[in-house]
């Protein structure tokens, strides 16, 4: 059992990461300064909509695995590991914000008083773990005092759990051999399949791959790891465009192209484009870092284009069903978070979308499972619900967003019956065109003919 402490553990990445390793049996102690979050916390509440996250937060304060604080010393005194999930959000220019991760690197230079491994666990430039030694070497020894370590999360939101108990491999970057041994030691009951208490992702008979590396092939490995997840999806949405134009069917497609084992069917479907905290702020950081080292990133520029036309293609296709004037038109928007399963608006394209039509004098009205609150929060002014019924209600057109199953399971007969004879836009490919066909309704499914 280790003592680690998390920096930023009331965030997502950093809750994720401390509920994950106190699920371990190490006595975790998280880290932030978001009041309101630590107090939800204490009480085995989240912020984050994060499938099966709460019962394991519950009994874990209950065990007192883990506890949260707002003291950053307290928590460097009682840990041997620290585990840094601060956010970097992306300049205006693209860079990655790294002064959340500067500010830490400069509290822990003046509290560390014995050997700490701090373990960057925020995705981070490749030079960032340079700047953090940089700063605690101004009064502290590199491998007697403290080593720094890159640890990339590849954690799904909606999925963290998951990708935390059964991940497909983890990674550690990091030139000493000392605090390699250490970052063995808490990972291995992981790798064991233990755990202190029951989750239901565990698979002990997998092997969880277990990569050792220098410290800037770890970044960057993340860095490449999104950049591809990116590219896949502009890369579909190209060919949906393409499709459409010709006549083709891109559901065929995907299929035929997931069956080539060397392509594979997983993260393949088209949309509005790729929202969320990640890929976009991850992409244009890792376009800056080539840029600043004299190489031109010509692909993954085309691949952030592509993402911006991307949401000009869905608009294109809400203004040729109504005609030029959107003024009064009423618009259902189904799924306002980035993607199904999570309640995180942040950088949504369905809320770029909403925003886009709002300022034409639309009347936007918006359907979301699970982030009703955050979507109110965000933007007061559009009408938002989970009661699907009402939100199709009098729609002239209806755009679904993401893949939320309860859409595919639209009786549209009923709609017709109920509501009138709305126009869909289908980004996804998952409503039942059976049923839009023989209601009668008039529907775009984008990269194909309908
Ligand atoms: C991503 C990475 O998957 C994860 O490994 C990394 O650590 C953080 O960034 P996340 O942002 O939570 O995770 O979401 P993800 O499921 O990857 O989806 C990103 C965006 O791509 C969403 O807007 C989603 O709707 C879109 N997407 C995804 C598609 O348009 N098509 C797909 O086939 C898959």
């Amino acid at each position: 059992m280790t003592d680690i402490g998390v920096i930023g553990g009331a965030g997502y990445v950093g809750l994720v990461t401390g509920v994950g390793l106190a699920a371990l049996g190490h006595k975790v102690i998280s880290m932030d300064l978001d009041q309101k979050r630590l107090a939800m916390l204490r009480s085995g509440k989240s912020a984050v909509y994060e499938d099966g996250l709460e019962p394991i937060l519950v009994k874990l304060n209950e065990m007192e695995q883990i506890s949260f604080t707002d003291d950053q010393s307290e928590t460097v005194r009682n840990s041997d590991v620290l585990f840094i999930a601060v956010g970097t959000p992306s300049l205006s220019d693209g860079a990655a914000d790294l002064s959340s991760v500067i500010a830490v690197a400069e509290h822990l230079r003046d509290e560390i008083s014995k050997y700490t491994v701090i373990v960057v666990k925020s995705t981070v430039p490749v030079g960032t773990l340079n700047i953090v030694t940089d700063i605690l070497s101004q009064k502290l020894t590199e491998g007697e005092d403290f080593d720094v370590v890159s640890n990339p999360e590849f954690l799904r939101e909606g999925s963290g759990l998951i990708d935390f108990f059964a991940p497909s491999r983890i990674i550690v970057g990091s030139s000493s051999e000392r605090a390699n041994a250490v970052l063995r030691e808490i990972y291995e009951p992981l790798l064991a399949g233990k755990t202190v208490v029951d989750v239901p992702w565990i698979d002990s008979t997998r092997d969880i791959p277990y990569v050792e590396t220098d410290a800037v092939s770890a970044q960057l490995t993340k860095y490449a790891a999104n950049a591809y997840l990116a590219t896949r999806i502009s890369f579909i949405n190209e060919i949906a465009g393409i499709s459409e134009k010709v006549g083709g069917n891109i559901g065929d497609i995907v299929e035929g192209l997931g069956l080539d084992p060397r392509i594979g069917p997983g993260y393949l479907q088209p949309g509005i484009g790729f929202g969320g905290p990640c890929l976009d702020k991850d992409l244009r950081a890792l376009i800056t870092v080539a840029g600043e080292n004299s190489y031109d990133p010509v692909m993954f520029n085309g691949v952030l284009q592509r993402n911006e036309l991307q949401l000009r293609v869905v608009m294109n296709k809400i203004t040729d069903a109504v005609g030029l004037s959107l003024y009064q038109k009423r618009i259902a928007l189904l799924g306002l978070a980035f993607k199904e399963g999570t309640n995180d608006v942040r950088h949504s394209l369905s809320i770029r979308l909403y925003r886009a039509l709002r300022d034409q004098g639309a009347s936007v009205v918006g359907h979301d499972m699970l982030a009703v609150e955050e979507v109110i929060e965000l933007e007061p002014e559009l009408e938002v619900s989970e009661n699907l019924d009402a939100v199709l209600s009098g729609a002239n057109i209806v755009v679904a967003l993401n893949s939320e199953s309860i859409y595919s399971e639209i009786d549209w007969a009923k709609v017709v019956s109920a509501n009138g004879s709305p126009y869909v836009i289908d980004t996804r490919g998952i409503l039942d065109h059976e049923s839009l066909v023989s209601s009668g309704l008039s529907f775009d499914v984008l990269g194909a003919v309908s």
